[in-house]
């Protein structure tokens, strides 16, 4: 199996990338963790979806590619400028709600056991309040990281949290995890029914 070529990328992705190349969003997910997403997206039909970290939208329009027609999706992002960009590309997607708001302010007033797929792709809910995050999440849910391995753009004294996530996933006995030497590494998580 050769799994570099990857099918299926949405119509607005090569978009979306260019324009934020242009204004230097400098922390793109990569085609292969979109495709994942969409993949487990289609999954969870009438689900409720929630990104933290939309960025520009790159993962935004994978998510939204493998959501059907009835499922809705929370985008939330500390950043006006990043999220105006997937403003641009997919507003007019009635199944996305962009949030600019700080993910701890958002995940401490969130309702519990709401959503059946949560992309953590930002610091809160993944690295720090992940108790809240995966508290978000419906039995039987979907928690998905990725940016395992250890990347360029990591701030200084990022590199030691990243083993202590993953140990701390893993020992939990209410979910089940998968971690994938794939991309930029990337962990699957479901919350037992
Ligand atoms: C890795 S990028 C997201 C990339 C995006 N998911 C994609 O596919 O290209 C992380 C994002 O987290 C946002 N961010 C940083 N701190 C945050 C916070 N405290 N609350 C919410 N978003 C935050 C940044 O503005 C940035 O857009």
């Amino acid at each position: 199996m050769n799994d570099t070529p990857i099918k299926n990328i949405p119509v607005l992705w090569e978009a979306i990338r260019l324009r934020s190349q242009a204004i230097g969003f400098g922390m793109p997910s990569d085609l292969q963790t979109g495709s994942l997403l969409a993949t487990l997206a289609a999954s969870k039909p009438e689900g409720r979806f929630l990104e933290l970290g939309t960025g520009t939208g790159l993962s935004t329009t994978w998510i939204l590619s493998g959501m059907d027609v009835g499922s809705h999706l929370d985008s939330l992002d500390a950043e006006e400028k990043w999220v105006q960009v997937a403003r641009d590309f997919l507003g007019n997607d009635s199944r996305v709600k962009f949030i600019v708001q700080d993910g701890v302010e958002f995940l401490t007033q969130a309702l519990p056991a709401q959503y059946d797929f949560i992309f953590a792709d930002t610091w809160p809910g993944k690295f720090t309040h992940l108790d809240l995050a995966l508290g978000l999440l419906k039995p039987g849910g979907l928690y998905v990281i990725d940016d395992l391995f250890p990347q360029p753009n990591w701030p200084e004294g990022h590199a030691p949290k990243v083993p202590r996530l993953i140990e701390d996933l893993e020992s939990r006995s209410d979910f089940h995890c998968t971690k994938l030497g794939w991309s930029t590494g990337l962990m699957v998580v479901t919350k037992k029914r």
